[in-house]
């Protein structure tokens, strides 16, 4: 039993060690789901854009919007099938009969951006049928940076549909994922401490496993070093002993000096008398 179940413990401490290796890399990696989205001009600006907004990838943001009668709820996804509308960004449900109606594909994305604000534009939506010359419906997503918010509230600005083409619906949405990114506060020094602790984690918890797996230490024997560190701690000890300790009370005759109070002496005084008995 116990053969079977010492290399699965070392798995385990593997896998915990490797965990930590990573937390100490401090790498956050960024994910790919803005991927999805097709820009229309494959250009390099509208990418670094577009990976600004990670953060709200695979997120549904939804708002209603009652005009008259009618309610409609619109849907926006970043990058990924709104409302289940495949290519779709942006989708209009008619709360009614749930007909649903693409504003926008996020197969044709443009994406601008500026200091502390983006835009997204998803063109190829449904016809008109009698505004805008029967052009394609537009969405535009005016993404606004708000440190307190992650994911805002997605909200409708207004659809304008009157006038001969360059149609669009305007949304607007809060998020902390377009502002400027904090500037680095750490100064080369606090980097070094952050280096060094790294390091000494890793070889307190590299070598704790070591003398617990491999030599097989029980105990405080299981310390990587043992024997040296406790040399080196004596030898502290000696050398704190030497520069920080003040002269024995007894040895100090001005201390003795200073003490004027007989009941102290007397007993001292007592007790070498019975020490012959
Ligand atoms: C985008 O998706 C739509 C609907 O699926 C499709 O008809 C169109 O060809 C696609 N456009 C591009 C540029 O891939």
């Amino acid at each position: 039993m116990q053969l079977f179940s010492v290399p699965r413990r070392g798995y385990i401490w593997l896998q915990t060690f490797t965990v930590l290796l990573v937390l100490c890399k401090s790498g956050v990696f960024a994910g790919n789901a803005t991927k999805a989205c097709k820009l229309a001009s494959d250009n390099i600006s509208e990418k670094k854009v577009l990976e600004r907004l990670e953060p709200l990838a695979n997120n549904v943001f939804k708002a209603n919007v009652t005009e008259g009668k009618d309610s409609y709820t619109y849907v926006f996804q970043l990058c990924g099938d709104a409302g289940g509308v495949q290519n779709a960004g942006v989708i209009q449900v008619n709360n009614n009969d749930k007909k649903k109606t693409v504003i926008g594909l996020y197969n044709t994305t443009q994406a601008i951006g500026g200091s502390d604000w983006v835009m997204l534009i998803y063109g190829g939506g449904e016809k008109y049928d009698s505004h805008c010359n029967g052009e394609k419906r537009r969405a535009i997503i005016m993404i606004s940076c708000n440190k307190n918010i992650v994911m805002g509230q997605l909200e409708v600005i207004l659809e304008d549909r009157d006038r001969a083409n360059d149609c669009f619906y305007l949304f607007e949405l809060d998020s902390s994922a377009v502002c400027p990114a904090v500037q680095s506060h750490l100064s080369a020094g606090s980097i070094i401490l952050i280096i060094i602790f790294c390091l000494v984690a890793v070889y307190l918890i590299g070598g704790f496993l070591f003398q617990r797996l491999i030599v097989g230490a029980k105990g405080m024997e299981q310390f990587p070093n043992y024997a040296f560190w406790v040399e080196v701690g004596n030898l502290t000890a000696d050398g704190c002993d030497f520069v920080c300790r003040s002269k024995n009370r007894e040895d100090s005759p001005a201390y003795r000096g200073v003490s004027t109070e007989p009941a102290e002496e007397e007993p001292e005084e007592r007790d070498d008398h019975l020490l012959p008995m």
